[in-house]
Formats: C-alpha cells, structure tokens, sequence
C-alpha cells in the first residue's frame, strides 16, 4: 500500500475574478519509506495539494489515501499517520517552545512526551529556547518550533511545505540530517523546496506541477539524465542576441546555456563573439536538477512532448 496515493485530485477556488483551477486532475503514488520532492514555481499548486492532504482543504474532484486511510472519510486516522510543517507561520504567541510542544502532543493524544520533545529541541538547535516565549523566536528560529511541532507525535509520514524557507545554512544542513535520519529509520517524507540543490541531494523521486498540473514524475536520477547533459557558462558584458537570451539562464552578466556536446560549445561562443560582446570566465558544467526544472517548466503541456517526463515508477 502506497504511503500516499494522490488520485485524480482537482480543486476550484472560486474568486472574485471567476473561478481559479489551483489543481487540474492530479494522479500519484508515494511509496512507504521514500523521499520524494514536489517542486513547482509560485502558485502551482504544491499548498493547495498538501492542504488537501491534510484535510485542511477540500478536494473540488478526486480524493487522497494516507497508509490507505482517506483523508476525508476517515480524518482522524489520516492526520495522525502525517506530521506536517506548513508553510505560514502560525502560532499561539502566549505559549514558550516547551509548552507549544505539549500542548501538540496533547492534541495527538500523547502524554509524557517530554523524552521524545528533548530530542527534537536538541536535534533542531532549539535547546537553549525551551523556555523562550514564541513571540521573541526569530523567523528561522519559529520555523525550527513548527518543524519541532509536526514531529511530536512521531508521525510515519512527514510532510515538509518549503521547511527551510528563511532558514540559515547550519540549521537547514541541521535539519536535513535529522530529517534523512528519520526516513532512513522508515518515515516516509514529501518536501516541496525552491531549492533545487537540497531536493536533487535528498530526493530519490521528484514530481513537479506547473498550473495545476503534474509535468513530471521521475527518479531524480534520471530526470537529470534526461536533461541537455552540459550548461556553458560564461560572463558577458552586454545583452545576448533574442535567439540566445531565449534559450539562456541570465543572472546578471552571467549567462548558462546548454550544451549537449563540444561541437555546440563553440558553436554557442561564435554565435556571441559574432554579436560583438566580449566573454569572460568560460566553463562548462553538468546538468542539474535546477536545469531540469527550468527546461521542463519552459515544455508545452499540450504538446506530444508534455509526457517525455513522466514514468509511473
Ligand atoms: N484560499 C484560496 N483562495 C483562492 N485562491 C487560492 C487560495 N489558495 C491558493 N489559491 C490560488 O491557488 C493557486 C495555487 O496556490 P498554492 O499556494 O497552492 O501554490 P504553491 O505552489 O504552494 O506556491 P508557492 O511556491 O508560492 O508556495 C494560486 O494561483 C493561488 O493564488
Ligand atoms: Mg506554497
């Protein structure tokens, strides 16, 4: 049984300006015990989809199982199986760190939980603000508690919307070691980042929506092998021809274009060279996950190529 079976799932807001398709007819499977990653620019969709996951929104179409439980016919078994930290911070300003955890773990109907509420301050670097109230907890340092918070009932299944957004560099590597300990000892985790870098080193599957929809399904191994295989990169001193820019990541003067092969290297560099610009510090990398998703993300949907992304496995 699936850990979490996302099946044809479909939501409508209704706004003031008509009706807004924030999920179009969603279909995946996460197996017990992976860490999988749901990536997607703003607005896709990815909160929508875990607000649905635990039952915080309702699904407009299709439905979601958790361990097999579903998450609206049968809430109570589907939120305890999940430990979710979502992505606004929202807390109860009165309480410390300490107190907010108790009463979490109360709502879950855990007592004397304080062994297990040690470990998570401890592994989270939140020991020396047990007794801090949440109100003076910095931003990185509230997200730290949510995350504290989610985990106290030791849910099998443990979902993380952006947990590291706002989040120095020593937590976040904090975090995911404590995060890749717990799935190595049998947690199922769904993460949704804008870091490219952190999904490609800690997820093993990837799915990826754009307006509603999923564009990609794939091992992250092998999304990174179906992408271009290498990025040129150099620096420029002026504006690349259209026909460049187009097919370009531009960040400043730095310009990362791909490259299959060394024959389109010199190609690329003529073809600048000939519009009269000057470049500097030229190099050559491997394809990431972040070109992947910009090079899925720029795929037409409705094209035939709109499943070249997709494998059920
Ligand atoms: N309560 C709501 N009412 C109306 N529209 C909403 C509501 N919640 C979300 N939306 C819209 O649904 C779409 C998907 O939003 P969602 O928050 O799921 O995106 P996201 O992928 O999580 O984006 P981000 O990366 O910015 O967190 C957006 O167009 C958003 O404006
Ligand atoms: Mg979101």
């Amino acid at each position: 049984m699936p850990a979490i079976s996302f099946q044809s799932v479909s939501k409508q807001y209704s706004t003031s300006r008509g009706v807004l398709q924030a999920l179009d007819g969603v279909s995946f499977d996460i197996a017990q015990g992976e860490f999988f990653g749901l990536l997607g620019p703003n607005g896709a969709g990815k909160t929508t989809l875990i607000s649905i996951l635990a039952g915080l929104a309702r699904a407009t179409q299709g439905r979601v199982l958790v361990d097999g439980h579903d998450v609206q016919t049968d809430f109570a078994a589907a939120r305890r199986t999940l430990g979710v930290v979502p992505q606004e911070l929202v807390f109860d300003p009165f309480f410390n760190v300490r107190e907010t955890l108790r009463i979490q773990s109360g709502y879950f109907g855990v007592r004397n939980n304080d062994a297990w509420i040690d470990e998570l301050l401890e592994a989270l670097g939140l020991a020396d603000k047990a007794g801090s109230g949440m109100r003076q907890l910095s931003g990185g340092m509230k997200r730290r508690v949510l995350v504290a918070q989610a985990l106290v009932h030791k849910p099998p299944i443990i979902v993380l919307d952006e947990p590291t957004a706002g989040v120095d560099v020593e937590l976040r590597q904090t975090l995911w070691q404590f995060i890749a300990r717990l799935n190595r000892e049998g947690h199922t985790v769904l993460l949704t980042t804008h870091y490219l870098e952190e999904a490609e080193a800690l997820c093993s599957r990837i799915a990826m929506l754009k307006k509603g929809r999923l564009v990609a399904l794939n091992r992250t191994s092998d999304l990174i092998r179906m992408a271009a295989g290498n990025v040129l990169r150099f620096k420029v001193d002026g504006e690349l021809p259209p026909a460049l820019a187009a097919q370009a990541r531009i960040t400043g003067r730095i310009v990362q274009l791909p490259a299959p092969d060394a024959v389109a290297i010199e190609q690329l560099l003529a073809e600048v060279r000939r519009a009269g610009l000057t470049v500097e510090d030229v190099e050559v990398r491997k394809a990431d996950l972040e070109d992947v998703f910009l090079e899925v993300m720029a795929t037409d949907l409705s094209a035939a190529g709109g499943h070249r992304w997709q494998s059920p496995v």
